[in-house]
Formats: C-alpha cells, structure tokens, sequence
C-alpha cells in the first residue's frame, strides 16, 4: 500500500512540474518589477514592423506595444531576430513577447499564448507584372517565395507546391524580381508595402487565406496578457488602431 501511495504521489509530482515548469512566460507583476517588456521582432514586414534609416524598428505594432507598455508602466525593449526564431524564443522565455504580424493559428495556440487577436490580414500572391499566372489555379507545378516559419509556407507546402523559403521577405521579393521563383506567398499589407512603386510586380486579387494578428506570450504569462487584452479592448473600441493604421495609410480590418 505505501509503494502505491509513493508510486502515485511521484507520478503526481511529476504531473505538477510537467504543467509547471513547462510555463516560461512573466507574471504581470515579475514584468512590472523588472520594469520592461522584452519584445522579440522580425523586422522585415512593413508597414507593421521594420527599419528606420537609424536602424530602429518602427511601425503600426512598435506604435501599439508602446502604448501598451506605457499603460503597463513598463519600458519596451525591441530585439531584432529572424521571424522563424521569434515563436520559439517567446516560448523558451527568452523573450516575454513576440510582436511580428503573428497570425493566430490552431497548430501555434498548442505551445504559444496568444493576446487578443486585434486586426485581420490575409496573404496574397505577387507575381511579375507580365506573369501568366492570375489566380491561386495557376500555381501547380510552380516554385514559390515563402519567408521561413510564416504561415504562408506552412499553407503552400500543404497544397505541395515546391517552395523557396527566405529568412527575410525582402530576399523573397527579391527571388521573384530575379526570376528565381515563379510567385512570391506574403501577408497583403506587407506585400502591398514592399511593392509600392514597382512597376514589376503585382498583387493578385484572389487571396489565399485570411488570418487574424495577435502578439504571442509564453504559457505563465496569463494575468499579463489578461491586462494586455484590457488595453487592446479598449484601443480597438476607442479607435487608437484604426488611426494608427490610417497613419500607415493601410487598410485596417477589425477581427470579426
Ligand atoms: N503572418 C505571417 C505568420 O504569422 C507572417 C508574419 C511574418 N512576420 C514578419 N515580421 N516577418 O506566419
């Protein structure tokens, strides 16, 4: 009888540390002690996140995590990684948040927690101006620019098209101008952005899929997003998000 006991007691235990020493996300109060939000970001997806000429990141979601962050009385602090890392650091803690246009995903939601979703987005297909190609039929058989980890390769592989995947979208919007790949999968307002004034390309009407943006967290951190979620609720309601769009001059599509 007392093996039993040990025996369940042990199984138990390890129970509790697999729950909780799986969660590696801040608590709002270990955050607003350590007096800032360390924010891991790709910034190669304009208009939400990208370079200045000073090399800062800027754009709609820098404008949005400021501003929760000065509501959270807390400085935010932005490091700069390749997207396909940005998940995986948020979820090891060692970033407290992702902020990188992250779709919200079913397969995402299993290992990363997620703020409300607070815009739509959908991805698009850009091809040369003189393609042939003019809906989503048209690309059997054909080699696509994906940017690595994105939904966008996550989607194109499963309809077993032959990817090109790039760390940045510049170097897939690149491929395609070289001719390299035959179309290039990205999130329309960013292709609309890298695409703005060139001739070359263009944006196929037909979109692929549409997704929501949230900012993602660790698992541990649910009383800090629960106060994030305030502050958005309350962006969204009183139209800050809408004007920082419209300050991009990007189209802003509330989630349903
Ligand atoms: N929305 C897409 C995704 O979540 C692409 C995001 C790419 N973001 C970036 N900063 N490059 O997979």
């Amino acid at each position: 009888m007392k093996k039993i006991t040990a025996l369940l007691l042990s199984v138990l235990m390890l129970a509790v540390c697999f729950v909780g020493c799986g969660a590696k996300g801040k608590t709002l109060s270990e955050v607003k002690e350590a007096g800032k939000l360390t924010i891991a970001t790709s910034p190669d997806f304009p208009p939400f996140e990208n370079l200045d000429a000073d090399k800062n990141v800027v754009g709609i979601e820098v404008e949005i995590m400021n501003i929760v962050c000065e509501k959270l009385g807390v400085k935010p602090v932005f490091e700069q990684i390749n997207f396909d890392a940005v998940l995986t650091g948020v979820q090891s803690g060692k970033y407290d948040c992702g902020m990188s246009g992250i779709s919200v995903t079913d397969k995402r939601k299993e290992n990363t927690l997620f703020t409300k979703e607070y815009c739509l987005a959908a991805q698009v297909i850009v091809v040369k101006s003189d393609s042939a190609i003019a809906a989503k039929a048209d690309l059997s058989g054909k080699t696509i620019a994906v940017q690595t980890g994105t939904t966008a390769a996550e989607f194109c592989s499963g309809q077993g098209y032959t990817l090109s995947q790039y760390e940045a979208n510049q170097d897939a919007k690149l491929a395609l101008t070289q001719g390299k790949v035959d179309a290039w999968v990205v999130d329309d307002l960013t292709a609309a952005e890298l695409c703005k004034g060139d001739n070359g390309v263009k944006i196929l009407d037909e979109k692929m899929t549409t997704e929501p943006y949230a900012f993602a967290f660790a698992f541990g951190s649910e009383d800090l997003v629960e106060e994030i979620n305030k502050i958005l609720d309350e962006l969204i309601a009183d139209g800050t998000i809408k004007s920082i769009f419209d300050k991009y001059d990007a189209p802003y599509t509330k989630p349903e």
